[in-house]
């Protein structure tokens, strides 16, 4: 392990938590450091698997628990955008008890932080007794996971000692956007122009991500105001519903409070009964002038009128929302990158109010080792 000491000491923050969501912007600079060559290629040697093989692939599966599951979900819309390959998420501890379709047409890929949870770990070997090729994506060199699989795709997040996982997130974010671009590359459904166009938009990320850290002390504030809600509800379309998802994990998980992600559109399918006056609600709004963000904007209007308080993390401005998160601007694929650093500041200062164990909150492990 290259971690010295020093790297594993808080730095001066009062939680690992908060120095992780600031070495944020570093963790994914490092990530992307030397991906992409002097003719435009990305560069990912280490996935082992020739352009045969890339052309041969049929089908891409994600397994993976909790935040890194989320990860995942955007790999799909991404993957599939990209490089024009179906791609399936799936919870490793259910993976594994069901009859998978795959074979060596199959690319597996696992995504794990620690590396060593149990479910991943077990999901991949049913995996590769299927036939399936294994790709681990992972922050921790040497474990168990990245050991039993075909290849390894490392993140360079730095050590991750916060129970609550935010920087590691980042970097398996820009982990599978990299392979979704290269297998695009690969596959010859994308010009290398255009990735590398990706590529440049995804380095200005770590600038974009500090843009936002310099700005969250009202955010810090008006999340105090809310500390004694019952509970808080998260909205976000297309790819911004895996990041309506993590941010309710974030919440559940350091202020033990209940909250819930949900698709935009599945409101008025049964969660809007949810809403009574005063619930906030945090709404990830896509890209703005997009067609989503016009769905989105008619989604605050619904919670609104039943009462709910609406806090929206946004590129542009949004006279429907009672609070405004302002992120820059970026390409819509990349946009979780940024729209989740908010909720990660939320769910940190939530359980600061409510006199919670940042770093090692009740009931979980930073590694859950057994099934
Ligand atoms: C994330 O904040 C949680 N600590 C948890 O959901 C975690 O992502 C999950 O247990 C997977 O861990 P891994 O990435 O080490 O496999």
């Amino acid at each position: 392990i290259s971690w010295d000491a020093q790297a594993a000491q808080k730095g001066g923050f009062t939680h690992f938590m908060l120095k992780e969501i600031f070495e944020q912007p570093k963790a994914v600079a490092d990530t992307l450091i030397g991906r992409l060559s002097d003719n435009n290629q990305i560069v990912l040697d280490e996935i082992r698997m020739s352009a045969a093989e890339i052309k041969d692939l049929k089908k891409i599966l994600v397994i993976a628990c909790g935040t890194a599951y989320h990860a995942g979900m955007i790999a799909k819309y991404a993957i599939e955008k990209w490089a024009k390959i179906p791609v399936e998420v799936e919870i490793a501890s259910e993976f594994r008890y069901r009859d998978p379709i795959i074979d060596k047409s199959t690319l597996v890929i696992a995504i794990s932080q620690s590396g060593e949870t149990m479910d991943t770990l077990m999901a991949i070997r049913h995996a590769k007794s299927s036939g399936a090729r294994v790709l681990a994506i992972c922050n921790t060199n040497s474990s168990t996971i990245p050991r039993e699989s075909d290849a390894v795709l490392y993140t360079h997040a730095g050590p991750e000692i916060a129970v609550a996982s935010t920087k590691a997130f980042l970097t398996q974010v820009i982990a599978v956007y990299l392979i979704g671009l290269h297998l695009a590359q690969v596959r010859g459904v994308m010009k290398d122009s255009q990735v590398a166009q990706l590529y440049y938009e995804m380095f200005e990320l770590p600038g974009k991500i500090e843009q936002i850290l310099e700005t969250v002390e009202p955010l810090r504030t008006l999340t105090r105001s809310f500390a004694q809600s019952e509970s808080v509800l998260f909205l976000g379309r297309n790819i911004g519903y895996p990041v309506a998802l993590e941010g309710a994990l974030k919440l559940k998980e350091l202020a033990y409070m209940h909250a819930e992600g949900f698709a935009g559109g599945e409101l008025k399918h049964g969660p809007i009964a949810l809403i009574e006056s005063g619930t906030p609600v945090v709404a990830i709004m896509p890209a703005a002038g997009s067609l989503l963000a016009e769905k989105m904007a008619s989604n605050i209007q619904e919670v609104k009128a039943r009462g709910a308080v609406v806090i929206a993390i946004a590129d542009s401005p949004l006279a429907a929302a009672d609070y405004l998160v302002r992120i820059p601007a970026t390409h819509e694929f990349l946009q979780p990158v940024l729209s989740v650093v908010p909720l990660q500041v939320i769910a940190y200062e939530m359980a600061i109010a409510r006199g919670n164990d940042v770093d090692q909150p009740r009931n979980l492990a930073k590694s859950v080792t057994v099934e």
